[in-house]
């Protein structure tokens, strides 16, 4: 069950990404609103990984914002994107094994 809520928790802008001889994201927005869960969904080769990635920190945009509770911020490492509650779980990884629930309450997990 989703909640949506008028306060943004988490919003992407504009954010492009661009692969060699691949526009992998192009202009592409999102907002999530605290206590809702979101589904992207698209093709193989959409680009879902590559924005999960961005917001993970694994990867860095090459245009675009993202914003945390309406602030901007920069993801540019793993270790940033921990500091700021966001964690990107491999979907083959076991849930349970991998994040203990209480300290699920405040972070944004992307998976
Ligand atoms: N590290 C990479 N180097 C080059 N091209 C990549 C890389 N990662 C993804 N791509 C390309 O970017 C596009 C989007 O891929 P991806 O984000 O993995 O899509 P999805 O997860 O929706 O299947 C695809 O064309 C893919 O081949
Ligand atoms: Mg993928």
């Amino acid at each position: 069950m989703t909640q949506e809520t008028h306060e943004s928790l988490l919003e992407v802008r504009n954010i492009s990404k661009r692969f060699p001889g691949v526009l992998a994201l192009d202009n592409v927005h999102m907002k999530l609103h605290p206590a809702q869960i979101l589904a992207v969904i698209g093709e193989n080769g959409a680009g879902k990984s590559t924005l999960m990635k961005i917001l993970g920190g694994v990867l860095t945009p090459d245009a675009g914002q993202i914003l945390l509770y309406n602030k901007q911020v920069t993801i540019d490492s793993v270790a940033t994107a921990t500091k700021l509650g966001i964690a990107l779980i491999h979907p083959r990884a076991t849930f349970s094994r991998t994040v203990r629930i209480h300290k699920v309450q405040k972070a944004i997990i992307i998976s």
